[in-house]
């Protein structure tokens, strides 16, 4: 194929993002080529229903209803892979395209963090290209922020908010004065949640996401089962308007660094400070934050999901590809890629406590003395107003060790003065 010759693409899955995707090669396409220098075109799609209406003129290009022969067909140079799912259609149709010696580009963040490091392998032994900008934070260009412009850095930390749902409802929570079960239906009404809300909620989407940036940042071979994962599913009202009160918010935080332990990754609720970016990150939005050691910090903000991002991220991949752009599917040959060491216990930091108090003499003394007991010094204190027989009580401790908050959250729970289970949420200095 000459340089001048089209780019031919074959794209399986016309949801929202192959829709979108379709809508650029078209309305773009004298702009697409004039930058790559060659036009990008589409030969042939696939869906599951070729009768539904999806807005959208699909009598220019052929239609296949399988995806593994669309990924195989003569006339296409590249596989785009916009179905979702770790396995099934979506792991055998780019399997088949890498055989077959097509470039692929997929949105799947759930079929790389499964089966990222043999598709990368597969990649590289076949010669092809394999990227997967809309996979991480939709629009935002995460992935090749990494791979190329901050290539010359050691990253030593990535942080962000990769799930626009979650934090859509975080923030209608604490903009609402509503809790969780509310937001969760308002959510699903406006069509926000996956087909699995679990996925959303749950972090699963985000942890996939975080374990992708993982591999690049620190070249390790992908390694979702390692990733720490808690979902928002148990965040209050409560703990986000108290987290308020003592100025920090409540986020849905992944965070992936390689410690003198292993590689810590984490997908979880995290207090941030309020007027951080990341504290000040509203709705449905997306937010990833690198730092380099030349660098330093940088943030990247951005709609992490929807046509038009997750389709534009798409099309990036796809003009690196008609402009004849090679560059490793994780910034760095897939056999040269570790395995992950994961840390095996998560740097210290400060915790936020929230306990309900019992009125009674001496109570205070027994949480500040199991505290003490487990190591754990006291930054910020603050107690609200009685109700009935309790008073709640919010601890912002100096930094410590998770096992630390363990034993006092065990503790506490013996002294006799606290009711119900104690809260305890990671602080993040970012
Ligand atoms: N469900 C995701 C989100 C988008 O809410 O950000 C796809 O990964």
């Amino acid at each position: 194929m000459s340089a001048s010759s089209p780019l031919r693409l074959g794209i399986a899955g016309l949801g929202t993002v192959g829709v979108g995707l379709l809508r650029i090669t078209r309305k773009h396409a004298k702009l697409i080529e004039e930058r790559v220098g060659r036009p990008v075109t589409v030969s042939a799609v696939s869906a599951r229903n070729r009768a539904k209406d999806r807005g959208i003129e699909l009598s220019g290009y052929d239609w296949e209803d399988d995806p593994v022969q669309l990924a195989t067909r003569d006339d296409i140079d590249v596989y785009v892979e916009l179905m979702g799912g770790s396995d099934g259609p979506a792991k055998a149709s780019v399997e088949a395209a890498i055989a077959a010696g097509k470039h692929v580009v997929t949105a799947n963040k759930a079929l790389l963090a499964h089966h990222g490091q043999e598709l990368a392998e597969a990649a590289e032994t076949t010669g092809i290209v394999l990227r997967f900008e809309a996979a991480v934070a939709g629009g935002i260009p995460i992935i090749k922020a990494l791979t190329e412009g901050l290539a010359g850095n050691e990253i030593t930390r990535v942080m962000g908010v990769m799930n626009g749902t979650c934090n859509y409802i975080l923030t209608r929570m604490y903009d609402g004065e509503l809790p969780y079960e509310v937001v969760f239906d308002e959510a699903d009404k406006l069509g926000f949640l996956e087909a699995d809300p679990q996925l959303d909620v749950g972090g699963i989407d985000a942890g996939h996401k975080l374990s992708l940036l993982s591999a690049i940042a620190f070249g390790t071979q992908v390694d979702f089962n390692a990733v720490e994962l808690e979902g928002i599913e148990r965040i209050s009202i409560r703990d986000i308007d108290q987290a308020a009160d003592m100025g920090y918010r409540i986020k849905l935080l992944g965070v992936t660094q390689m410690t003198g332990r292993g590689l810590e990754q984490r997908m979880s609720p995290c207090l941030v400070p309020a007027r951080s970016p990341l504290g000040q990150l509203e709705g449905g939005t997306n937010m990833v934050v690198v730092e380099g050691d030349s660098v330093g910090q940088i943030v990247m903000r951005g709609a992490g999901a929807g046509e038009g991002p997750t389709a534009s991220a798409v099309m990036g991949d796809v003009m690196d590809i008609a402009r004849g752009l090679t560059i490793s599917t994780f910034g760095k040959p897939a056999s040269a890629l570790k395995p992950a060491k994961p840390a095996k216990a998560t740097v210290p930091a400060a915790y936020y406590l929230r306990m309900e108090l019992l009125d009674k003499p001496g109570a205070l003394a027994k949480v500040a003395s199991v505290l003490g007991e487990a190591g754990i010094s006291i930054n910020r204190m603050r107690q609200y107003g009685h109700e009935e027989t309790t008073a709640p009580i919010i601890i912002v401790t100096h930094s410590c060790t998770r096992a630390a908050i363990d034993e006092a959250l065990a503790g506490l729970g013996a002294t006799g003065v606290v009711e119900g289970d104690p809260v305890a949420i990671r602080i993040e200095e970012v």
